[in-house]
């Protein structure tokens, strides 16, 4: 839909050749694209992107600095001059044991740097084979979102279906987006109304048209289609 925001996660994708890619999305004058490369490639990034794509961070530390070996904070993020950080990808949550505490407060931190932050939700297949997808999201909202609207976006991912060719049905992605509208306006009121929310999960150009186009949902964040220009771009054509 006109408006929607396109967001691409690199995931652990991406050597120097790579940032010609983010050169050819920042040269195709398409507003709202958004690109997460990996830690190593942010610096680059910024530069070929020369303020046409929003370059961000997959994740980063809750601290502003100190002894964390191997760990990247927002305002090193910031520093870099990305605008933006993922916060509570279902995968971090998975391999790194990242509570929703632990969400929020990374999610603080990216607030605290002057960074719009992404933060992720979404149920197992498991959970939503169970009927639990909303009680999971829902549960998942409540501790990881921060209290200020700051820059906000929230990125609803069900598990099942990132990485897997395999997405809810257009009117699943409806109801879920349409939970997460509620909850958002249960906890901030109108203003709630105003927050971005993102689909993300096989988004493909061939399925982006009818994802998008259901109520509540803002956008996309993107993983194996937007390690290329001409699929994300894809993608975003067909927003
Ligand atoms: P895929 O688009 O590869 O399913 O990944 C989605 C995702 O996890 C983006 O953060």
């Amino acid at each position: 839909m006109a408006g929607s925001l396109i967001v691409g996660n690199w995931k652990m994708n991406g050597l120097g050749d790579s940032v010609a890619e983010i050169a050819a999305i920042a040269g195709s004058g398409r507003p709202d694209l958004w690109v997460a490369p990996p830690f190593t490639l942010i610096d680059r990034a910024v530069i070929v992107a020369a303020g046409a794509v929003s370059i961000g961070g997959q994740d980063c530390h809750a601290k502003v600095s100190g002894a964390h070996t191997g760990c990247v904070s927002a305002a090193m993020l910031a520093d870099l001059g990305a605008g933006f950080v993922i916060v509570g990808h279902s995968e971090r949550r998975a391999d790194m044991h990242e509570t929703d505490a632990d969400v929020r407060a990374k999610a603080l931190a990216g607030q605290a740097a002057g960074l719009q932050i992404i933060v992720c939700v979404g149920e197992t297949e498991a959970q939503r084979d169970a009927g639990t997808a909303e009680a999971v999201v829902g549960a998942q909202l409540a501790g990881s979102l921060p209290d200020s609207l700051d820059g906000l976006v929230v990125a609803y991912e069900p598990v099942w279906a990132i990485g897997t060719g395999r997405t809810p049905t257009p009117e699943d992605v409806a109801a879920i987006h349409g939970f997460i509208r509620g909850q958002l306006q249960a906890r901030y009121g109108l203003n709630g109304r105003g927050v971005r929310i993102l689909y993300g999960g096989s988004v493909k150009p061939e399925n982006a048209a009818l994802l998008l186009g259901q109520a509540n949902v803002g956008g996309a964040l993107v993983g194996g289609a937007s390690l290329t220009a001409t699929s994300f771009l894809g993608i975003a054509a067909a927003a």
